[in-house]
């Protein structure tokens, strides 16, 4: 697919999230960028940008693609004898050398480097390496559906930026044949790393009763995973945190239903949590949304998701969990939530028998959201010692095996 077509499949799906959720939130200044997006992308640069949804995050598109002469993919692949590059403004130095214990592998959409897509650098990275694998990749959106098979452990996907790099596709339950297998990307190898990049799912936000519309932007089914900077976008069931020990810091998380779900083992620090459910009007009482759906099954299993130090935020009514199994385990310790939390907080998922068993903690939060005055009676308002086990990355064994975690101990 060349750079143009690609930039217009893109165009087109955007406008149809722009439209699905101007419908829904008719916004001026909203608007306002769409609309420069569709009639005039930004060209007095070699940049053209596109946002998505709210809060205005831009991804930046590189290249002239109004401007066809300038569209060759390498200056080597040249056939119009035209000398111009539009590599000239590629980093030099990338991809660095290999090492002993590193290798790398670089990617940019306009071919100034190892390969065009995420997927390519994957498939080359040798099976069952011990070597780290670092995937420099450039600024653009990756329209095109990733995985990370088993035996590619020991990968990093390095973006140049949330808001400026991202892997998007657009399958839902339906397309692919169920929730699980309707991930953007999807990772089913040990030690992946993330770093500032953005996972995407483009499809149309569900309308109330559409069955199978459930669309995930990423699954993270290794062990040991870790996200920072990283961004995730959707709506029903965007982050699929299914098993496995995970951590995620300075991380954005956009959904509506259920958009953090599974049964993995994680931890979330300074993250900032977004839900674009619809706005209830004042007076309606009804429920649209919920942050987590964790899905432990056992007493014995030690999963969970931990939040620590941060916000929740944006529109909807909605819970901070629903028990999607029975042992469901959700703790958020200093986080700031806005007046979109439902008074109650949680929901059994209409199972009372579920009270007995899950565990829903709340320690040292703060903000309109965070009222436990009528908090659901299952859920638990920790104290000193029992919030213990969920302030640090101890919770997940961090101090074992997370990058830099010296660091992290400040
Ligand atoms: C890796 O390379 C460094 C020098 O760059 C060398 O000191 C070290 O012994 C090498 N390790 C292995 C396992 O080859
Ligand atoms: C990637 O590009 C670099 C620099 O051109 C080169 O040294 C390296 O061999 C390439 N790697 C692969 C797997 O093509
Ligand atoms: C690579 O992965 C293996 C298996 O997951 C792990 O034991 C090893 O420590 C990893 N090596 C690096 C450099 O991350
Ligand atoms: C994804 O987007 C493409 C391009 O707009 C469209 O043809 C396709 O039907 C979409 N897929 C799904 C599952 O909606
Ligand atoms: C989904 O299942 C149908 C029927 O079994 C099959 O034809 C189709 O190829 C499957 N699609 C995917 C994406 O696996
Ligand atoms: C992410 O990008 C920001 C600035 O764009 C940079 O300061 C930061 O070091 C990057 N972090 C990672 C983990 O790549
Ligand atoms: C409680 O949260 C505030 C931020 O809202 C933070 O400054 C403080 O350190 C937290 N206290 C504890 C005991 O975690
Ligand atoms: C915390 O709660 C537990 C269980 O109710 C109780 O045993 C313990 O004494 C309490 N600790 C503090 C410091 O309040
Ligand atoms: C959360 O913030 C508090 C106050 O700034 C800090 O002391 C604590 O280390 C932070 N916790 C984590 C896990 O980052
Ligand atoms: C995490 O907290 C526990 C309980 O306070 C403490 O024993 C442990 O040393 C801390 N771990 C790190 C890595 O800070
Ligand atoms: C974190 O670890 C990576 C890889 O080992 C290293 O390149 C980087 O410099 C480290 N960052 C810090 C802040 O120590």
């Amino acid at each position: 697919m060349s750079l143009q077509t690609n930039f217009l499949s893109i165009l087109v799906l955007l406008a149809a999230v722009f439209a699905s959720l101007h419908l829904i939130n008719p916004n001026e200044q909203f608007l306002n960028i769409f609309k420069d997006f569709t009639i005039t992308p930004f060209s007095s640069s070699s940049y053209s940008y596109a946002c998505l949804q709210l809060p205005y995050i831009c991804i930046f598109f590189r290249g002239h693609h109004h401007n066809h002469h300038h569209n060759k993919k390498h200056p080597d692949d040249d056939d119009s004898g035209n000398t111009g590059s539009i590599c000239d403004d590629f980093p030099p130095g990338i991809p660095p050398p290999s090492t002993n214990t590193t290798s790398y592998l670089c990617v940019d959409q306009k071919g100034c480097c190892n390969f065009t897509t995420v997927q390519a650098a994957v498939n080359a990275v040798p099976d069952l390496s011990q070597k780290r694998t670092i995937i420099w990749i450039n600024k653009g959106i990756y329209y095109e559906k990733v995985m990370v098979p088993r035996t590619k452990a020991n990968i990093t996907f390095q973006g140049q930026g949330y808001t400026s790099t991202a892997i998007a596709w657009n399958d839902t339950a339906k397309s692919a044949n169920g929730t699980f297998y309707s991930g953007s990307v999807q990772v089913f190898a040990s030690n992946f790393i993330a770093k500032n990049i953005s996972f995407m799912n483009l499809a149309p936000m569900p309308s109330p009763g559409v069955e199978g519309a459930q669309a995930v932007a990423i699954r993270i089914s290794g062990d040991q995973a870790e996200f920072k900077g990283c961004g995730f976008f959707g709506a029903q069931d965007t982050l699929h945190d299914d098993k496995g020990r995970h951590y995620f810091r300075d991380c954005y998380i956009q959904g509506s239903i259920d958009f953090i779900f599974g049964d993995g083992r994680s931890f979330y620090e300074n993250c900032e949590i977004v839900s674009i459910a619809n706005p209830v009007p004042q007076g309606y009482r009804s429920i649209n949304g919920a942050v987590t759906a964790h899905g432990r099954v056992s007493m014995d299993d030690n999963t969970g998701f931990v939040f620590v130090n941060s916000t929740i935020g944006g529109s909807g009514r909605i819970w901070l969990g629903r028990a999607w199994r029975p042992y469901s385990r959700v703790v958020f310790v200093s986080t700031t939530m806005s007046d979109i939390i439902a008074p109650e907080g949680w929901n059994d998922f209409n199972d009372p028998s579920r009270d007995q068993t899950i565990f829903y903690g709340e320690y040292n939060c703060s903000g309109p959201g965070a009222s436990m005055a009528m908090r659901a009676p299952y859920v638990q308002r920790l104290n000193d010692t029992q919030a213990l086990p969920f302030l640090n990355i101890t919770f997940i064994d961090g101090d074992q095996w997370l990058e830099n975690y010296t660091q992290l101990i400040t």
